[in-house]
């Protein structure tokens, strides 16, 4: 890890220009944020800078992929914080755009409208897509336009949010394929919760109850591994839905397939499959998922 002592606040396309037009002969790797951020962030920066000369972190609240009655009034907004935290890291640059540079009025964005790729559209109407059925439109939308204005040589997202990587893999692909898209493993704190910026929403009491969601995936997991039929894997997973009904209210838990998101219903010897969780902790949405290896 590099310290960077000069980090460029870029919070206007202006500025973000001459920075491109400062280092036009490098190769920038985007990490593109909503702020608040944690080691789980900051590691993606660690993976983006061993494949590019110059780390931009974005923060950008999103709005377009929260629906009315979620939290963008309330998500966590650091932004002191988080430019403190990047200061010890292979950070170069921090983009801070306006939400009328993301979303100006003229723009043509359509072209990033999920629907028009009915190829990777299914992708976003399996697990979170059903609750929230408007997010994966927004996360591309923003993730596409941030490509357009910062051209990166790459870009890394992290393997908690697995679905939304697998839709920016294959969308990236299509539209932006000279965009190299890296990813990295899920930080957990050390009662392997995965970090969230919706943790910090938790008091002492309810961060420990959460940790039950992880250890109750890992269990089923290694369960899941070693089981042989078709009936025995039905009965594993309800009995793990029972046990995290004590503590949640239960989105989904699922094993589906981590290239075409397919429901996997049963062992097989080829298995190559994630076991998918979306919890609610009283409003609190948690999300994780763990490989079946
Ligand atoms: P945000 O939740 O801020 O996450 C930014 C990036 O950090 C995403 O790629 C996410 O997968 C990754 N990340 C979050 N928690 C992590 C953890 N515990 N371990 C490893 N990586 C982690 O995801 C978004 O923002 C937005 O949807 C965004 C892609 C920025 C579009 O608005």
């Amino acid at each position: 890890m590099t310290p960077s002592h000069n980090i460029q606040n870029l919070s206007s396309l202006e500025q973000l220009q001459q920075y491109q037009n400062q280092y036009k002969d490098c190769r920038i790797g985007l990490v593109p944020t909503m702020g608040n951020l944690h080691s789980g962030h900051l590691s993606l920066v660690e993976t983006v800078a061993a494949h590019c000369d110059k780390v931009m972190v974005s923060i950008f609240v999103n709005p377009a992929q929260f629906s009315p009655q979620e939290d963008f009034a309330s998500y966590p907004r650091t932004l002191e914080k988080d430019i403190a935290l990047l200061a010890n890291t292979a950070c170069s640059a921090i983009f801070i755009p306006k939400n009328e540079e993301i979303y100006p009025s003229n723009a043509a964005l359509s072209i990033y409208n999920l629907q028009n790729y009915p190829d990777v559209e299914p992708l976003s109407k399996v697990l979170c897509g059903v609750s929230r059925p408007h997010f994966f439109d927004g996360v591309v939308k923003v993730v596409c336009r941030l490509f357009e204005l910062v051209q990166p040589y790459c870009a890394c997202f992290g393997e908690k949010d697995y679905q939304q990587l697998l839709i920016l893999q294959k969308i990236t692909a299509k539209l932006f394929p000279t965009i190299k898209i890296l990813s990295s493993p899920t930080k957990r704190n050390a009662k392997k919760l995965a970090l969230s910026s919706r943790n910090n929403y938790f008091d002492a009491e309810q961060l420990e109850f959460a940790t039950q969601l992880p250890n109750c995936m890992k269990e089923t997991v290694q369960r899941l591994v070693s089981c042989q039929s078709k009936e025995q894997w039905q009965i594993i997973l309800k009995e793990a839905k029972k046990h995290l009904e004590k503590y949640f209210s239960i989105d989904y838990f699922e094993v589906r397939d981590n290239d075409d998101l397919q429901l996997v219903e049963s062992p097989n010897a080829k298995l190559n499959a994630r076991l998918f969780a979306a919890v609610y902790l009283q409003d609190v949405r948690l999300i994780d998922n763990n490989p079946i290896t």
